[in-house]
């Protein structure tokens, strides 16, 4: 299983502490939660902080942008040196061709679905796509709880990756724990976002370990 720690946990005032920490574990990815306040009802962190974040970690950035029209920031992303950039099918006027620009600049692409917005919508664009990332809470904050109804989204998601032949990884973000990210491993996710579950934790570690020892 592919674990992508978010940072939106994390302590902010010891930054260099929890990078360390995360350098020193199985972490596969760095998520980094961007929030415009537009898109979601808050506002977390942006590109300067990135900036310094991918200066101290040598985790691939896996980028969520809960903005609006991402389109506009592509060639801040690519500057940031980040593997994937994630963006939600919701924000996108124009989806096929965000996904191709994602490309066009060197990135992996990646779609976000939030929790109502359904499968099928990536129906015409599974085949150009690097990954999907499926919201398991509504977007904006950490420390929610797992929509359980996300298995079966899953599942659907796996059927059309699969009768598609595309190759897309399928990651799963919000209320993941050891209980839930097994659940989303069983229904066929590779790659697992956490945050609370991971900085709340007394040895952030051996969370860490033990999502990423989950057989996919
Ligand atoms: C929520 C963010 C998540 C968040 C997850 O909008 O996209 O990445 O940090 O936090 P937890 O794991 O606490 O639900
Ligand atoms: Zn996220």
């Amino acid at each position: 299983m592919i674990v992508s720690p978010s940072l939106l946990s994390a302590d902010f005032g010891c930054l260099k502490d929890s990078l360390r920490m995360l350098d020193e574990s199985r972490a596969d990815w760095l998520h980094c939660d961007v929030m415009d306040g537009v898109f979601v009802p808050n506002i977390s962190f942006g590109f300067p902080v990135i900036e310094a974040v991918a200066k101290l970690s040598p985790k691939p950035l896996d980028v969520h942008l809960m903005i609006v029209d991402p389109d506009r920031y592509i060639g801040r992303v690519r500057d940031l040196g980040a593997m994937f950039m994630n963006v939600h099918a919701e924000a996108c006027t124009h989806l096929h061709r965000s996904i191709q620009a994602i490309k066009a600049a060197g990135m992996k692409a990646a779609v976000t679905l939030n929790p109502a917005t359904p499968v099928v919508m990536l129906e015409d664009v599974i085949a150009d796509l690097d990954m999907v990332l499926l919201m398991s809470v509504n977007p904006g904050f950490g420390g929610q709880s797992f929509i359980p109804g996300t298995l079966a989204k899953i599942r659907r998601l796996r059927e059309l990756i699969t009768v598609s032949g595309s190759s897309a990884l399928i990651e799963v973000d919000g209320g993941i724990n050891a209980t839930t990210g097994a659940q989303c491993a069983q229904a066929g996710a590779n790659a697992l976002v956490a945050g609370s579950a991971i900085f709340n934790a007394p040895n952030p570690k051996e969370v860490i370990e033990t999502l990423s020892s989950l057989a996919s």
